[in-house]
């Protein structure tokens, strides 16, 4: 199992989910500059929002360690202080400001603004919080070191916002937080123009990665001892390889999968417009490649689905999920979901709940839909009133714990192997995911679990877990 470190990049969003400050693993420490630059000096990253950002948080560190700079144990002990940020919602992005708030008047700390609200705000941050210094988007991460440089030599105020770019964003070390899975970007960016969305306002357009430095990653990250891979993107499966070898996104995750040592393959997100039945019969034929696919729906109505600029029919969206239940391996399935879009009306509303019943999600991650700047759907007439958009969330919530409830229950008495990755002290349970992404709680006579792949039998079923007993 790679080595743990110390903190120093926490996750506080409300995508992943949970919130974690777990220890980190660093797979090349070796490669650190003492002399460089940053010698001495220390950074924490806290970041808000979805996976790509807890990834993104990790390249970065690995930049400062690349300098010199040492992790912090917390953050008021850290020289650099970083906020990696999200603005896909609005209360993400008041969040930002608040935790912003209070690190006024830090005098001798540099603070720095990274991800979607910097892409968004620019130097609208430096006015709201003149006490940052640094406000540099992901699109534009690859001029970080520059930027730092600029810091180091006395610059007060450093700005990356370069939403022109064709490549990705590659660092030579990744501190990465999590010692069990690993994640990798093979896609970064957003060609798609869905009229509710800053995606592709704040991470740029689309682009992908060559395919052998994906598998060059995958390898070094087997031999490092990772045995689970998630393959990152906002549209993971748009995947199109820019090297002559032009492997498409299935061919990719094959080989992925291939790699000796990698047990178990995951990807997220991907968008239905891109989800053919290749990939079904990748996951159907490569016990490596986890039996569940996140495919995010946004509504069950195709007036509303045309107005998000979504690029398919309820009646094309649900082909493919028979694609997914007609696969010889049962396959989770889970989405995400906005009430509330402009001019939603009841019977929209009404779509959805019995597209919920129609699928038979195994998760659903829900949101009430909020106006986001330089966006289309933002000037749309007919907005929903607030109350009437928690109404629905409330309403969508309780159909779909129902069906979770009634879903997991069939499940009592089978068998699954959980990667464990955590201890409720507590509860004396070990806690992990199976392939199909579930959560599962268990009891074990064993001394020390964690990273290991354990055969657990489910005893018990709630809405959003399982409990069972090692087989
Ligand atoms: N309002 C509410 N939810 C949104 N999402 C994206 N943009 C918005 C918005 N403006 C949701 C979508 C997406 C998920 C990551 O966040 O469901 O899939
Ligand atoms: Fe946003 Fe649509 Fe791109 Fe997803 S596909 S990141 S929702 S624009």
């Amino acid at each position: 199992m790679p080595k743990a470190f110390d903190v120093a990049i926490e996750t506080v969003g409300n995508e992943v989910s949970q919130p974690l400050a777990r220890p980190l693993a660093d797979e090349s420490s070796a490669r650190r500059a003492p002399g460089a630059a940053g010698a001495g000096k220390s950074f924490y990253i806290e970041t808000f929002g979805c996976q790509m950002n807890v990834h993104d948080s990790e390249k970065v560190a690995g930049v400062l360690l690349g300098r010199g700079y040492r992790a912090a144990a917390n953050a008021v002990e850290a020289d650099l202080m970083l906020y990696n940020t999200c603005s896909i919602r609005e209360k993400a992005v008041q969040k930002v400001f608040s935790r912003l708030g209070e690190w006024r008047g830090q005098k001798r700390k540099i603070i720095g603004v990274l991800g979607c609200v910097a892409q968004q705000e620019g130097e609208e941050i430096f006015e709201r919080a003149p006490w940052v210094s640094l406000v540099c988007g992901s699109a534009s991460y690859r001029e970080l070191p520059e930027l730092i440089d600029e810091l180091e030599s006395g610059g007060r105020r450093v700005l990356g916002l370069d939403l022109d770019v064709d490549e990705t964003f590659e660092t030579e070390i990744t501190r990465r937080d999590n010692p069990h899975r690993a994640y990798i970007t093979i896609i970064e960016g957003c060609d798609y123009a869905c009229s509710y969305c800053v995606v592709p306002h704040t991470r740029g357009p689309e682009r992908s990665r060559p395919s052998d430095a994906v598998l060059v990653e995958a390898r070094r990250l087997a031999d490092a001892g990772y045995t689970e891979i998630q393959l990152l993107g906002q549209t993971v499966n748009s995947y199109r390889d820019p090297s002559p070898r032009q492997l498409g996104f299935v061919d990719l995750l094959r080989e992925v999968a291939a790699v000796e040592g990698i047990r178990r393959v995951r990807f997220t997100t991907s968008h239905p417009n891109d989800f053919d039945r290749q990939i079904v019969e990748a996951i159907d034929s490569t016990p490596a490649l986890c039996e569940h696919v996140h495919l995010p729906v946004q509504s069950g109505s195709t007036r509303v689905l045309r107005a998000m600029r979504r690029t398919y029919t309820r009646e094309e969206y649900l082909e493919k999920i028979s694609w997914i239940h007609s696969a010889r391996r049962p396959i989770s399935v889970t989405t995400d979901i906005i009430v509330g879009f402009p001019s939603e009306t009841e019977q929209d509303f009404a779509d959805t709940i019995t597209l919920l019943d129609a699928v038979g999600y195994d998760g659903v991650f829900s949101f009430i839909y909020s106006p986001r700047p330089n966006t289309t759907a933002a000037s749309m007439p007919d907005r929903i009133p607030e109350p009437e958009k928690s109404r629905r969330l409330a309403i969508l919530q309780e159909r779909q714990r129902q069906i979770q409830l009634a879903r997991n229950e069939k499940l009592i008495g089978q068998t699954f192997e959980v990667l464990v990755d955590g201890r409720h002290q507590a509860r004396a349970q070990w806690t992990g995911r199976s392939g199909s992404n579930r959560i599962i709680n268990f009891t074990s006579p064993c001394e020390n679990l964690l990273g290991e792949y354990v055969q657990v039998q489910v005893m018990r079923a709630g809405p959003h877990s399982l409990i069972g007993e090692q087989a």
